[in-house]
């Protein structure tokens, strides 16, 4: 049995004072007993909110990590430092980074492999754009995004992956994937894992709400949620988390 997990990934928000009222809410508010709760701020806030997690069921992950376990890798951090700031997991490969930073398959492989290395928990993103999706390459992308990863780090590997299937057209555009569409896909992912994939959780990414995450949670292969704008707000992450 897979155990549900969402994810809240903050991207650039945040501050001192909003993280510390952000997080009160969330330890305050989340019950956890039946899905996974892990939030994920940006790097300079990762000691507080480590601080401020202490002794609750909320994990905490990062936006990114290096491929590097050291050196002259100005701006980065290796996995072994977000270990020691209690992380648990690391997204990867998010097509913010991907467009923003150049990100390519390859580069997103080998950080899976050093996260993996590391102990932590890496939840790889991929995920087609509205080009893409409207010139039915959507399974080719999503096919070249993962064999990318499956084929560097070995099968064997799955069990300790997450993936995220984040359609971009669906990221913060108010647009999500029909749970049908997001099911489609999903499931071609559980296909091309293999048989070690039916231990491998896959989120869905893009717009998900207090509102629309139960029907996409009742999908067979919907495994929870990565979480960006609702990840946010207390009463709407608690809710999503609720909700799988
Ligand atoms: O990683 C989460 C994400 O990209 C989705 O963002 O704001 O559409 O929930 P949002």
């Amino acid at each position: 049995m897979r155990t549900p997990l969402v994810v809240g990934n903050w991207k650039m928000n945040g501050s001192i004072s909003a993280n510390k009222a952000l997080l009160a809410g969330l330890t305050e508010q989340w019950q956890g007993q039946s899905a996974e709760l892990a939030v994920c701020p940006p790097a300079a806030y990762l000691n507080q909110a480590q601080q401020l997690l202490a002794g609750s069921t909320i994990a905490l992950g990062a936006q990114d990590a290096s491929a590097q376990a050291s050196g002259a890798y100005t701006g980065e951090h290796s996995a072994a430092m977000l270990q020691e700031f209690g992380c648990r997991f690391a997204i990867i490969g998010h097509s913010e980074r991907r467009e923003y930073h150049a990100e390519t398959d390859q580069a997103v492989a080998e950080k899976c492999k050093a996260l993996l290395a590391a102990g932590l928990v890496p939840i790889v993103c991929v995920g087609e754009t509205l080009a893409q999706r409207e010139s039915n390459e959507t399974l080719d992308v999503i096919k070249r995004q993962v064999s990318a990863v499956t084929d560097f780090v070995g099968s064997e590997a799955l069990a300790g992956v997450v993936i995220a299937y984040e359609p971009v057209w669906a990221i913060g555009t108010g647009l999500t994937a029909t749970p049908e569409q997001a099911q489609e896909v999903h499931a071609f992912i559980r296909q091309q894992l293999g048989s070690l994939g039916d231990e491998t959780r896959i989120l869905y990414g893009g717009s998900v709400k207090a509102d629309n995450a139960e029907k996409l949670f009742g999908m067979a292969d919907i495994d929870g949620a990565l979480v960006g704008g609702a990840s946010l707000k207390v009463d709407d992450f608690i809710a999503i988390g609720n909700a799988a």
